[in-house]
């Protein structure tokens, strides 16, 4: 596994990347933190074995309960996964895609069911840098101010679900926050 298999929320000032708040891997600490600025993250169990090269099917087939779980609590309309292998070739325009602050008309849903990834979410005055591991499910609300970082040597796969699929695209705020803090990796 990697060095940084623990979920961890960081919170720094907005105006500051060294003015760093608090840290903690505590999960119901973090949950509440985010619970008060309206993000939804929540331990869930994710002990499927997914073989090499398991594709969408697959990691859907594995996942089934808790995606009917999610659906039928939630009404998502759709699910997909991104799922990205220890050592695959030039990433590094996937880890661009979204490394600047964006925004989105719908929420953004992750159930990460094998490695890592760092949302920062940009809420009033502060930046909650929230590395989610295995298991972990994030529900970023429409409209919050935000960016993911899926490192330098990336390996993950999460499931998203959508409300709707074609409303997913990212607006980006062209605020150049994002490069002033520490990056996953
Ligand atoms: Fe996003």
């Amino acid at each position: 596994m990697t060095a940084t298999a623990t979920t961890t929320l960081r919170i720094y000032s907005d105006t500051d990347p060294s003015a760093l708040a608090l840290e903690t891997s505590d999960g119901n600490r973090i949950a509440a933190e985010l619970r008060d600025i309206g993000v939804r993250f929540e331990r869930w169990s994710a002990g499927a074995h997914l073989a090499p090269g398991a594709d969408q099917e697959a990691v859907i087939a594995a996942y089934r309960s808790s995606i009917d779980a999610l659906i039928s609590e939630c009404g998502y309309q759709s699910v997909d996964v991104v799922r990205v292998e220890r050592g695959t070739p030039n990433t590094e325009p996937m880890r661009k895609k979204f490394l600047d602050e964006h925004q989105h008309s719908e929420d953004e849903v992750r159930f990460f069911v094998e490695g890592r990834g760092a949302f920062y979410l940009h809420v009033g005055d502060r930046v909650y840098q929230t590395v989610c591991v295995k298991g972990d499910l994030i529900s970023v609300p429409a409209g919050t101010k935000h960016w993911f970082d899926m490192g330098a040597d990336p390996e993950f796969t999460a499931i998203r679900l959508f409300m709707n699929p074609e409303g997913w695209v990212a607006n980006f705020t062209g605020d150049t926050i994002a490069a002033g803090y520490p990056k996953l990796d």
